[in-house]
This record gives C-alpha cells, structure tokens and sequence, in this order.
C-alpha cells in the first residue's frame, strides 16, 4: 500500500478530512477527561525545523507525548542537513529509525522530495506555499463554535500567502466560498487558484470581501523569509488591517481568525483579536494540539 503523506489538505479525500475534524474534537474531550490512551506507545516523531515556530513545535510534540509515543527536535544547525547533505538521503536515513516525519522549510519541493524518499509517513508543518495543519485546527475551530463551514462565505484579509493557499484548498474540500482581499502582485498561487474554480472570488477592497461572510481571517504581511520586505509590504497592504469596523461588514455571528503569531495593530487590531465574542484565536492555537494528534493518528493507522 502507498504511503500516505499530508503535504497538502488536498492528500485527503474531503471524508477523510471531515474524520480527522471530528476525532480531533473527540481528542479533545478525551484530553479533558484525562487522556486517550498510549495509542502511538513505542512511536517516535521526526521533527524537522528550518525555520521558527511556537505552536507547531510545542503541538507536535505535547500531542506525542500525550499519546504515549516521542518526538525529536531536529534543527539544520545541529544536524547534517546544514551542512548540505542531500534532502533524499536524510529522508532515507530519517525514515528508517523514526515512524512519522514533519517538516517545516522553505521551498514546497523539499517537503515533496523528502516524502518521495521516505519510508514513513510525511506531514508538512509549513512551506513558502502551505500551511496545512493550521487549517485543520482552523476548520476544527469554526465546526466547535458555529457548526460545519459546508456551505458558508469565508474572507480572507491580506497576503496571497502559505495560508491564503491553504484557505483555497479549504474552500475546495469543505465546499465554502472564499472572498479574498489582496493588494495587486500579493495574490496566492495561480495553480491552486485556478483548481478552486469559481468558488474562490479575488477582491481588491477588504470591505466587499468581508460583506455577508461568517468567517474572516488574517496573516501577517511578511512571513518567514521575507523579513526585508517589511516595509514596503506595510505600504502595500495599508488599508488592510482587519478591525470592529471591517467586522461589522461581516455577517452578525461571524467570527475571526488568525494563525499567529500576530502582528498587533498591522494586519489586526489589539481590540479585535482581544475580543473574545468575535476572536478564536486561542481556541484556533490550542487545537493545533488535538487537531495534529487526529491527523498522526489518521497517518500512523494507514501505514
Ligand atoms: N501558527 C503557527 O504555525 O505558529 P508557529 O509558527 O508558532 O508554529
Ligand atoms: N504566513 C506565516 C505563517 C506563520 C505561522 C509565515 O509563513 O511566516
């Protein structure tokens, strides 16, 4: 049997990606109540960082050990990956004495050419152009507090980045229209635009994006990698940050979203991402946790 890889949401069938949601938020109830058991007892995480994280980081590897198993923190400094050997070979050495990689990097490729070589199950924990396992704990985060997003008008505010592309497939597996609001030359990917067909809409002005939607989500301007490009990404996006006044646009029982780290008073107001009527944003960091425990699970089962 092939191995099954989560380098994008689209590597799910839209059914699978409903049972790893729904058993994430039985993860949760069963953490609460205690645990769930020792279920990955004997399994051991890859880890591996090029670049910063917080929650990832400290979700992959709470998850693993709440489930009985263990991870390793493996950073290009300290490993032989930087010192330039091959992806491939570290994929085929890594994957014979671990059970399930993630990867957080740069470029999509090296996650694609590291699952292509390994023996085990690869999730991407972040690429220039996908942040996956955010939406799994985003869509978690909307069905606990509003119900299934079937059907439902989502926004998103800002860069046409990792995020917005993963907005995108979103849209596709949960079948969601998705009003995006980008400056020109900040759009997300034409190819996972275009897969999404009509159901995705391009916006210049963040008011027609965010009118009549239930959901609205931002990102910073400048993600990992393009520190130098800060300022004048900050006059590219000026008019951008989403804020009450931009909710109130929205549908009344709308709510917001944000991946964090947050830039405060850039892309989002204090006041909004503070206000815990609109914001999630805790309940969305928190179910990373849960969420990623369902999908290792999904993986390891599968295997
Ligand atoms: N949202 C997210 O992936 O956060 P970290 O960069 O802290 O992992
Ligand atoms: N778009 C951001 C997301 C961080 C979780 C970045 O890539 O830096």
């Amino acid at each position: 049997m092939a191995i099954r890889h989560f380098l994008t949401l689209t590597d799910l069938s839209p059914e699978e990606l409903q049972a790893i949601v729904d058993r994430a938020i039985e993860m949760k109830a069963l953490h609460r109540q205690g645990g769930a058991g020792e279920p990955f007892r004997n399994k051991v995480l890859g880890m591996i960082f090029e670049k910063s994280s917080t929650r990832t980081r400290v979700s992959f590897e709470a998850g693993m050990a709440q489930l009985g198993g263990s991870s390793l923190f493996l950073s290009p400094r300290d490993t032989q990956l930087g010192r330039g050997e091959p992806i491939e070979d570290s994929a085929r050495v890594i994957s014979r004495m671990v059970d399930i990689v993630m990867i957080r990097t740069f470029g999509h490729n090296v996650v694609e050419r590291f699952a292509a070589h390994s023996q085990v199950p690869v999730i991407n924990a972040l690429t220039d152009t996908f942040h996956p396992c955010q939406l799994l704990a985003d869509i978690m985060t909307y069905q606990e507090h509003r119900g299934s997003p079937r059907g439902k008008v989502v926004a998103w505010v800002g860069d046409g980045n990792n995020m917005c592309n993963s907005y995108i497939n979103a849209a596709r597996m949960c079948d969601f229209t998705l009003h995006i609001a980008c400056p020109e030359g900040y759009e997300p990917d034409e190819d996972v635009l275009a897969a999404a067909g009509d159901r995705v809409k391009i916006f210049r002005n963040p008011k027609d994006a965010v009118s009549g939607t239930d959901w609205v989500a931002t990102d910073v301007w400048a993600s990992m990698g393009q520190e130098t490009e800060q300022k004048e990404r900050e006059k590219a996006f000026k008019g951008y940050l989403v804020d009450h006044p931009l909710m109130a646009h929205a549908n009344k029982d709308a709510i917001f979203m944000h991946c964090l780290p947050a830039h405060r008073d850039e892309e989002v107001s204090s006041e909004l991402l503070e206000d815990e009527s609109i914001s999630v944003v805790w309940d969305e960091a928190e179910n990373r946790l849960h969420a990623q425990k369902a999908l290792m699970e999904f993986l390891l089962e599968s295997h």
